[in-house]
């Protein structure tokens, strides 16, 4: 995005919520035995930080013995190591018809094919999914059931049961991303690793939480599974680097890492409701604490001509279309981040927006 844009597009956090790393680094600094952290780890991480990460999955619902849990660096690599060790080349991948672009193309690189399933506001439908399942003879899922990218939509109770037991007929191998997930605020829903741990992998990021920078996530897989992620993991950089996740582990300990959670939760919560207020129902009122929201456009706008006129405006938003896999054509949406600008370039975005909902027609001349 060119300086001087508001840049609604692109996912990032709220950066300006991130925990100083001054005090972090120079306990470090202090500590004995730093020259540890400098050390080839165990493969998996130090024991200390995997008690670190079994805390913070404790804390999204998630139960994980430290010994049986994976440091990686990040969801991203997390979700390569899930491809590696459950998905051969040629096989078929479910996913979300709106999905997080990334896993697709990892998915896509390693000669796995992606095929979306139909949602609705929730996410991923149970009957839609056991047709694509049998349809395609596939042998995995993709889903975020909290705060989905992009839509921000939330599975129900009886919508998680629904699908588990579609996982557990069509025996699905699933990787369950709960990055978004720790900004719902408490009671969460139950993550599916719980109902179906033998077919579950949970992979939880500090990267939307805490730090992007720091690439750390945590990920737990079936028991059967541990071997192969683990063979996945050694291959791909051996460990993750302890330093980082150091950083993290002692942010989580030490309550920085929920206190931050709880910060960004209610300042995304306030930054929606902005969108909400100006941009009226367009936008779901969900106030689950993701920073993003999905806005389904009105029919004088398609996604594409309601991106191109926000960007000559200086305002970038993401259309549905990057997120789209499913059969047929993107829905006319678009998502707005409103992690990573200041309150003031909300206030000024929105007033962009909302002058061309208002004038659709007059914003539309301007094709030379
Ligand atoms: C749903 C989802 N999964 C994974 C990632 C990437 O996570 P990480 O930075 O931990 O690799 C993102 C980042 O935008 C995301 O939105």
């Amino acid at each position: 995005v060119d300086s001087g844009v508001i840049d609604f597009g692109m996912g990032f956090p709220i950066y300006e919520l991130d925990p100083d790393p001054a005090p972090v680094l120079t306990e470090i600094a202090r500590d004995p035995r730093r020259h540890e952290l400098l050390q080839y780890p165990r493969p998996g991480g130090p024991m200390d930080q995997r008690a670190a990460g079994s805390r913070w999955c404790a804390e999204l619902g998630v139960k994980v013995a430290p010994e049986d849990l994976f440091v990686t660096l990040g969801a991203l690599h997390a979700s390569h190591l899930w491809l590696l060790s459950v998905l051969k080349r040629g096989a078929t991948l479910l996913t979300g018809e709106l999905t997080y672009r990334m896993v697709v193309s990892a998915a896509e690189q390693l000669g796995i094919q992606v095929r979306g399933v139909p949602m609705d506001e929730q996410g991923i439908l149970p009957d839609a999914l056991e047709r694509e399942a049998r349809a395609a003879g596939a042998r995995g899922l993709y889903i975020m059931p909290t705060n989905q990218n992009p839509t921000a939509g939330i599975l129900s109770r009886s919508r998680r049961r629904a699908l588990v037991k579609v996982v557990q007929e069509c025996r699905l191998q699933v990787l369950e991303d709960d990055i978004h997930g720790p900004f719902h605020p408490s009671p969460r829903p139950t993550p599916l690793r719980e109902l179906c741990p033998d077919q579950v992998t949970y992979v939880a990021s500090l990267s939307k939480t805490l730090a992007g920078g720091l690439r750390v996530a945590f990920a737990v897989t079936p028991a059967n599974r541990r071997p192969a992620f683990r063979s996945a993991l050694l291959a791909s950089l051996y460990s993750a680097p302890p330093l980082n996740a150091e950083i993290a582990s002692r942010w989580i300990q030490d309550g920085t890492a929920f206190d931050t959670v709880a910060a960004k939760r209610k300042e995304a919560d306030h930054r929606t409701g902005l969108a909400r207020e100006r941009l009226g129902s367009l936008v779901p009122d969900l106030r689950t604490g993701a920073y993003y929201c999905w806005m389904q456009l009105p029919e004088s706008w398609t996604a594409m001509r309601f991106t191109m006129e926000a960007q000559r405006r200086e305002v970038a938003v993401m259309p549905a279309e990057p997120f789209y896999v499913g059969e047929g054509e993107p829905p006319e949406a678009v998502r707005l981040s409103l992690g990573a600008v200041t309150r003031e370039q909300i206030d000024r975005g929105l007033d962009v927006l909302e002058e061309m909902l208002r004038h659709p027609a007059s914003a539309q001349n301007h094709v030379v």
